[in-house]
């Protein structure tokens, strides 16, 4: 590990970070280190996500993180980028918000991170012809931010670009309520306001965290989010809780996409004709027997009965001898 620290003495920073602040606003969510007593933001800060995020890429990648190449999807004030970049990886950033990318520019010349490629681009143009593969593919906080059918074709690109595994932290739509249909494929979500229709491009800029123009996106709904990411060619998909992010909602996910090689099953070659499965439109599932009161209330009431009492009234129930004989 290990990118150099900080180029300029701890004056020139914070006079360079307070005019990086006259331009272009304060940091509103991304907290790094700079030098000294010199955050972007302050000293006091939880970074549960950031500490989630970098023990995924550690844990999962095929490599030490010094050997990957890592792309930041809509990476606001960089925090990702630049603690993966400052781990050693080579990592290019694209943000739609001049406003949010000059912070990120700043901090990679405080902290000289040749290693950090930065694009300001719209994130819908993601294009593995032009941006090239990558090993791990970061799409934090961004998929609820896109409209149909842009969100289907973005996670398909994201799926041509990665050999590796992409990490989604994302919401999901509860209720299905709307249904959309992408390359003949049925998906379920519902749409939420990011502007008010009437706004102008300049409004929208504003809001730094919000969609680059576009009025409405589309919340995914868990089981059609699970069937897109299978669809794009992703092989397995994990959710993980650990390490931990108490804060985080209940309808928002971190899911980890692989991209492997689909396996041929040898003992039932009929299960290879639809290798990935699709999940229904929602999932309810039972809890087993043992956790459901009244299979349970039962049980313990027959267990009430001793045994040997339990045997006679067996045998003298109507057609006891029969069914003994035919059970194996
Ligand atoms: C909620 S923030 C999440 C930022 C960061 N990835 C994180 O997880 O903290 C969404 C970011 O995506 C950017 N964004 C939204 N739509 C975009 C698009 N179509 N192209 C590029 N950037 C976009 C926004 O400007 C903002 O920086």
């Amino acid at each position: 590990m290990g990118v150099a620290l900080a180029t300029m003495d701890a004056a020139e920073i914070a006079r360079r970070k307070a005019e990086t602040v006259r331009l272009w606003g304060e940091w509103t969510a991304h907290n790094i280190h700079l030098a000294e007593d010199i955050y972007t933001i302050g000293p006091d800060r939880e970074a549960d996500k950031l500490r989630r995020i970098v023990q995924i890429v550690s844990d999962l990648a095929q490599k030490p993180v010094e050997h990957l190449r890592i792309l930041d999807l809509g990476c606001l004030e960089g925090g990702y980028a630049i603690e993966l970049a400052r781990h050693g990886a080579e990592v290019m950033a694209i943000e739609g918000r001049r406003a949010n990318l000059e912070k990120v520019r700043f901090v990679k010349e405080v902290l000289g991170l040749s290693n950090l490629d930065l694009l300001q681009d719209d994130v819908r143009n993601l294009d593995p012809a032009i941006h090239g593969h990558f090993d791990v593919v970061l799409c934090l906080g961004l998929l609820y931010h896109l409209d149909a059918p842009d969100v289907f074709s973005f996670v398909h690109q994201i799926a041509a670009g990665c050999h590796g595994f992409a990490i989604f932290d994302t919401y999901v739509g509860v209720q299905n309520i709307q249904r959309f249909e992408y390359r003949g494929r049925e998906y379920w979500g519902r749409l939420i306001r990011e502007h008010l229709p009437q706004s102008s491009m300049e409004e929208r800029l504003k809001s730094r965290w919000a969609s680059l123009d576009n009025p409405n996106s589309v919340w995914i709904a868990h089981n059609s989010l699970y069937n897109l990411l299978s669809d794009a060619g992703f092989t397995s998909a994990y959710e993980c809780n650990l390490p931990t992010e108490l804060s985080k909602p209940g309808d928002r996910f971190t899911i980890v996409a692989m991209k492997g090689k689909t396996q041929s099953l040898l003992a039932m070659p009929r299960a290879n004709r639809n290798a990935m499965g699709r999940l229904p439109k929602d999932t309810h599932r039972p809890y087993s027997r043992k956790q459901q009161f009244w299979p349970v209330a039962q049980e313990r009431l027959t267990n009430l009965v001793p045994l040997t009492w339990r045997r006679s009234i067996k045998r003298s129930l109507p057609g006891f001898s029969a069914r003994t004989r035919s059970s194996v």
